[in-house]
């Protein structure tokens, strides 16, 4: 990938331990708890695409770096609850033992809470113009509640063991991945100050990116190496959940990962310079982890 890509990773991976560090351990348990999953690794792709959202439209990044980790420990609880024994019951996350598995599942349900809420506080606690932070805290709040993962991983387990429609699967995919990368891409722009017409943008891509991620994460639960991958495959039938890989198959879900993935990178038309955008769109489609 990207030297530039590269650069935010390591920022993103320093920030966030530095947030760690300096907190120290009242709650040794609880912080420890957060701490193991946030810094266990990850691709770290939604503060990047922050970061990068940022750069296109004209922003400073070094600004936009808490923003940035806020989408990250936002995305880490979502995981933590995700894989908790009444979710998707797994023991394997980002190549290590799940959060539950090793501090117990009230612990994990808190560290989750806690992250949750301390993607917020590193928004409104950032340096950035306070007309920024209110759109990167509403952005963050409409992705994370009922029109985001909370409504999308309801009706995800809601379906569980049931057939579902192409639109039931779209629409819950939409709100549980999609909408935490439309917001990622957004607050980049919020963080820049950005016009409407960048903001369109990046809600397009983000979409378009998300769907086409979802539907490569649910190949990759039958594909996948699970060593290469870091989580368990296989979950999902586990589970009964109807996936695109359920409903279409491989070769149909790797046509409509490509059909997104292509949308998604025309709608970077408007920016003068979209630097990794379109080659990340491109990786992402061929992921194996
Ligand atoms: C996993 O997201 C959850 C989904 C939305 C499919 P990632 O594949 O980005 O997980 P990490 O952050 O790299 O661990
Ligand atoms: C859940 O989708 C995405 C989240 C909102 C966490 P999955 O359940 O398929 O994610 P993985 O495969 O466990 O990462
Ligand atoms: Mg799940
Ligand atoms: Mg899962
Ligand atoms: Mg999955």
């Amino acid at each position: 990938m990207d030297k530039r890509y590269e650069e935010y990773r390591q920022g993103v991976e320093d920030a966030l331990g530095e947030a760690f560090a300096l907190r120290g351990f009242p709650f040794d348990g609880l912080l420890e708890a957060m701490e193991y999953s946030v810094m266990a690794g990850g691709k770290r792709i939604r503060p990047c695409l922050t970061l990068e959202f940022c750069r296109a439209a004209g922003g400073d990044t070094k600004a936009a770096l808490p923003v940035a980790c806020a989408v990250e420990l936002l995305h880490t609880y979502s995981l933590i609850h995700d894989d908790l024994p009444c979710m998707d019951n797994d023991d394997l996350r980002r190549g290590k033992p799940t959060n539950h598995k090793v501090f117990g599942e009230w612990t994990a349900l808190l560290a989750g809470d806690a992250l949750q809420a301390e993607a917020f506080a590193l928004i409104l606690g950032s340096d950035l113009p306070d007309r920024a932070k209110l759109a990167c805290a509403k952005s963050l709040a409409a992705a994370a509640g009922v029109d985001g993962i909370c409504g999308g991983q309801y009706l995800d387990l809601s379906g569980d063991g049931k057939a579902l429609t192409e639109d039931q699967l779209t629409e819950l995919q939409s709100r549980k991945t999609a909408a935490l990368l439309v917001a990622a891409c957004q607050m980049g722009v919020h963080a820049a100050g950005g016009d409407d017409a960048f903001l369109d943008a990046a809600a397009t891509y983000g979409a378009a990116l998300g769907a086409a991620f979802q539907i490569r994460d649910d190949m990759l639960d039958e594909l996948a190496d699970e060593t290469e991958l870091g989580k368990p495959v296989g979950s999902d039938k586990a589970q009964g959940k109807t996936t695109f890989m359920t409903l279409y198959g491989r070769e149909k879900c790797q046509q409509m990962v490509d059909r997104l993935t292509n949308l998604a990178k025309q709608a970077l038309e408007v920016f003068p310079d979209p630097g990794f955008l379109p080659e990340l769109a491109d990786e992402l489609a061929k992921r194996n982890k």
